[in-house]
């Protein structure tokens, strides 16, 4: 009965009919997914969509907006169960319904201020559109990317531009060896950025976040909880974040996914959510 009421909420919103355009694998299990989608009011980087993917799903999948230019959205995915292997089917002309932009994103940073994106395997969906902003906004950016192996680190979906890159893999084939928070670290003790925005693994993120506490930089963070109904009225995302009082539980589906790294409570990540 409650499922049914549920189900009405979420059908009643405003979902647009959105063919695809091109999916294209990127390798390690992974596509880039162009739609057909003119998204009111336009996303900011760092919000995200959610998607219905196919009738045999109750639950649409939130996505990172990783591109959006002219009416065209573009998600980077990786296949990790039953929604994202259906969309990974989807062909040039398919449908699907997209709900969106959803969430709060990242703040707008001054044209001129230094800002420093770090990025872990896909975690780099959401700032493949910060970095193209950034880069129209002619901003003084470096993006650090880390991966387990050079394959799985998409270079090739990089906005173009000549803002700094520094890569890493957990084997060396790209980069340096080593995890792209020891490369934070060792810039950070030669310069500073205004500000860190960091997407990937909670324990990276975590480290991020330490560091640039440590140097009294602000950093934000994109969290992906797992997600429920995406719009704030099933409570099923919620993080743990600091209060004035002590700490509270905030919806990552409306009050996130982007957050103050320092409002975070990193614990491990379960308990975390
Ligand atoms: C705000 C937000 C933005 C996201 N952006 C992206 C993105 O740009 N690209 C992308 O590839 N994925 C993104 N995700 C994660 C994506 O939504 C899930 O991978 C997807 O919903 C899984 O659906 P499924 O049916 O394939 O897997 P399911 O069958 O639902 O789950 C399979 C397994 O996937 C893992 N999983 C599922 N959901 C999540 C999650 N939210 N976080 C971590 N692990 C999960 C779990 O280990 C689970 O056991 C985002 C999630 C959130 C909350
Ligand atoms: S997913 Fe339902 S409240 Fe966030």
């Amino acid at each position: 009965m409650r499922g049914n009421r549920l189900r009405g909420i979420i059908v009643a919103m405003d979902m647009r009919q959105s063919p695809v355009v091109v999916n294209t694998p990127l390798g390690e299990n992974s596509f880039f997914l162009e739609m057909r989608c003119a998204l009111s009011p336009a996303p900011v980087p760092g919000q995200f969509v959610e998607l219905a993917i196919d009738p045999c799903l109750f639950l649409r999948r939130p996505f990172s907006v990783s591109s959006y230019r002219r009416g065209t959205l573009g998600i980077l995915y990786r296949v990790v169960g039953r929604g994202t292997h259906l969309l990974s089917q989807k062909k040039k002309g398919d449908i699907l319904g997209v709900l969106g932009p959803l969430g709060r994103g990242f703040p707008s940073f001054p044209a001129a201020s230094r800002v420093w994106l770090v990025a872990g395997g896909t975690g780099i969906a959401p700032l493949l559109f910060l970095l193209s902003r950034r880069k129209a906004a002619s901003g003084d950016t470096t993006l650090f990317y880390g991966a387990l192996t050079d394959r799985a680190l998409f270079r090739k979906v990089l906005p173009a531009g000549n803002y700094r890159k520094v890569f890493s893999t957990d084997d060396g084939s790209c980069g340096e060896k080593c995890r792209i928070t020891s490369l934070v670290r060792r810039h950070l003790e030669q310069e500073r950025p205004d500000v860190l925005c960091a997407s990937g693994p909670f324990e990276m993120m975590k480290e991020v976040a330490c560091l640039a506490d440590a140097c009294g930089l602000p950093c934000y963070v994109s969290l992906e909880n797992r997600m429920g109904c995406g719009m704030g009225l099933c409570f099923g995302c919620v993080a743990k974040v600091k209060t004035d009082t002590g700490w509270d539980y905030e919806r990552v589906c409306t009050e996130g996914p982007v957050f103050p790294a320092e409002r975070v409570v990193w614990e491990d990540e379960d308990s975390a959510r």
